[in-house]
């Protein structure tokens, strides 16, 4: 290969780069507290709610706040993957459209993931290093949101699924409790 193909490649990604700046895509920029947010399923105290603002709603909520990366393409695209995502598996701002039981699953997946450290994702926190959860914070989530299944769980006179196996999950290896 002579070093004038080397040239054009180069000039064609550089093309390629500048124009994808101009593609913006959508962002996420409605309002985190609204009508269905989860303060109308359950109560929420203000330092739980501070944690979960602080480490979660970027990606869990209506509402993102961006890094100023976010306006580079591709970066942008990625960050909004992530968002999707994440609002699709649990939204807070949308909680209570949830129906009692999926609300109840969800509580059960927000204390199995600050157990095993899985959430906030790590290449958020990598960043975003005030998004780290002290373990007292992370103690106090999961404290509230046993707590909000057992509430949940009474309304459907149902037992709490933190006190008995549930066969349809896949991580039940965790659930195992004496
Ligand atoms: C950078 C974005 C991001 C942040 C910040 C984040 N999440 Fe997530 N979350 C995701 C994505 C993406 C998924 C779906 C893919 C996966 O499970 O990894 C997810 C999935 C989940 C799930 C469903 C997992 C399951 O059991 O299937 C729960 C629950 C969750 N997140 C809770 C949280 C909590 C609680 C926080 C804050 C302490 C948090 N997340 C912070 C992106 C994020």
């Amino acid at each position: 290969m002579n070093s004038n193909l080397f040239k054009k490649i180069g000039l064609v990604l550089a093309a390629i780069f500048i124009l994808i700046q101009f593609i913006h895509p959508a962002k996420n920029e409605g309002e985190s507290y609204g009508p269905n947010d989860i303060s109308k399923s359950l109560t929420v105290p203000e330092f739980v709610q501070g944690s979960l603002e602080k480490s979660c709603y970027d990606c869990h909520s209506n509402r993102t706040i961006y890094p100023w990366y976010a306006n580079i393409q591709p970066v942008g695209f990625w960050l909004k993957d992530h968002v999707d995502e994440g609002k699709r598996e649990l939204n807070f701002s949308e909680f209570n459209t949830y129906k009692t039981k999926r609300k109840i699953k969800k509580l059960k997946e927000i204390a199995e993931q600050l157990e095993e450290n899985e959430m906030p994702l790590f290449s958020y926190t990598l960043i975003h290093r005030d998004a780290v959860l002290s373990e007292a914070q992370k103690g106090e989530i999961i404290a509230w949101a046993k707590e909000g299944m057992r509430l949940l769980a009474d309304t459907l006179n149902v037992p709490s699924p933190i006190d008995v196996a549930t066969p349809s999950e896949s991580h039940e290896e965790h659930e195992h409790h004496d």
